[in-house]
């Protein structure tokens, strides 16, 4: 059996099949391999790679024989892809898969916050509709404006859900996409000028660092909710807490942070942001789905067939 190393916590689903596979080896993290015994570190040819802590070229090195680096997951930016296209080590990831989910989510957030629907089960449970009478009125979701930055995938599945609510797409991204009509605007301020909800489903990592800077949200406006499903870093979270103690945009639905699982206060306990945990892609279909495609590009390379979702 070829010997692997799982790094992450895997659902029973996954870690059975990769029992059954490969000589598998655990570990907690990236900072864990330079520790494993010799003979499993020299002789691992794949790593199956679950979670956020950075993966660089020093944790490479300790894999002498690594081929290939199969991410659970779409979103890569944890792991140093140059550094691995340098040592000749492959890395795949799970696209396609979530996409549905992550979308279902995005626009449950956004409906969710704007309708005030986490207060509206409190105040059932907590006897306040009978003593107070009912909720304060929200505000409306359909036919709004709404802006996708990133028009990938996943920006593709929201921009489709969001058109059925009768919204007006914009968006922003690199490229000119065919749409039915939507909006392109050339940069994430103009494209905040024009809508007042921003879905962001750009990739993590250096070229999207704090894109949703003061200035565009300060673009968005007042009426303006921010919706997150990407990564954190993507925010300029001060900027955002801020904007928001200030009133200067409406709320944020925000299922990443900088830093998770730690989210600053300011976010998490403000009642104007919804927070939720990263659950973006967490069902059992797909993540039954995800871990079949990490294990099949590993299978792949390792039976020296073409990648099915490769990145380098
Ligand atoms: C994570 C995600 O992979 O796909 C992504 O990019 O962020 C998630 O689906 C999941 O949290 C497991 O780490």
């Amino acid at each position: 059996m070829t010997t692997v190393i799982a790094i992450g916590r895997y659902d029973d689903w996954d870690a059975g099949p990769m029992r059954e596979a490969y000589d598998l080896h655990p570990a907690d993290g990236p900072d864990a391999l330079a520790a494993l015994p010799e003979e499993v570190r020299t002789r691992a040819k794949g790593l199956l790679f679950k979670g956020h802590s950075p993966l660089g070229g020093e944790h490479m090195d300790a894999l002498p024989a690594l081929g290939i680096v199969a991410n659970y997951g779409v979103g890569y930016d944890a792991i140093d892809v140059e550094a691995a296209r340098a040592r000749g080590v492959r890395v795949s990831n799970t696209p396609g898969v979530l996409s549905d989910d992550v979308a279902d989510l995005a626009v449950a957030m956004g409906i969710a916050l704007t309708r005030d629907m986490v207060r509206g089960a409190e105040w059932v449970r907590s006897g306040a509709w009978g003593r107070e009478g009912n909720l304060p009125l929200a505000r409306k979701f359909w036919g709004g404006r709404a802006g996708v930055l990133g028009l990938g995938r996943i920006g593709r599945e929201i921009a489709d859900r969001l058109a059925a609510f009768k919204m007006e797409i914009h968006y922003h991204s690199r490229s000119e996409k065919e749409t039915p009509g939507w909006t392109r605007h050339a940069d994430p301020k103009g494209l905040a000028e024009a809508v007042d909800w921003l879905f962001v489903a750009l990739v993590g990592g250096a070229e999207t660092e704090g894109l949703v800077s003061a200035e565009v949200l300060d673009a968005l406006g007042e009426d303006g909710v921010v919706v997150n499903i990407s990564r954190g870093s993507v925010i300029d979270e001060e900027a955002l807490a801020a904007a928001l103690e200030a009133g200067r945009i409406r709320g944020a639905a925000l299922d990443v942070f900088r830093g998770e699982p730690e989210v600053d206060p300011r976010l998490a306990g403000s009642e104007r942001v919804l927070p939720l945990p990263h659950i973006g892609s967490a069902t059992v279909e797909t993540r039954r789905a995800m871990g079949a495609l990490q294990r099949e590009n590993l299978d792949a390379f390792l039976a020296g067939r073409e990648l099915p979702t490769p990145v380098v």
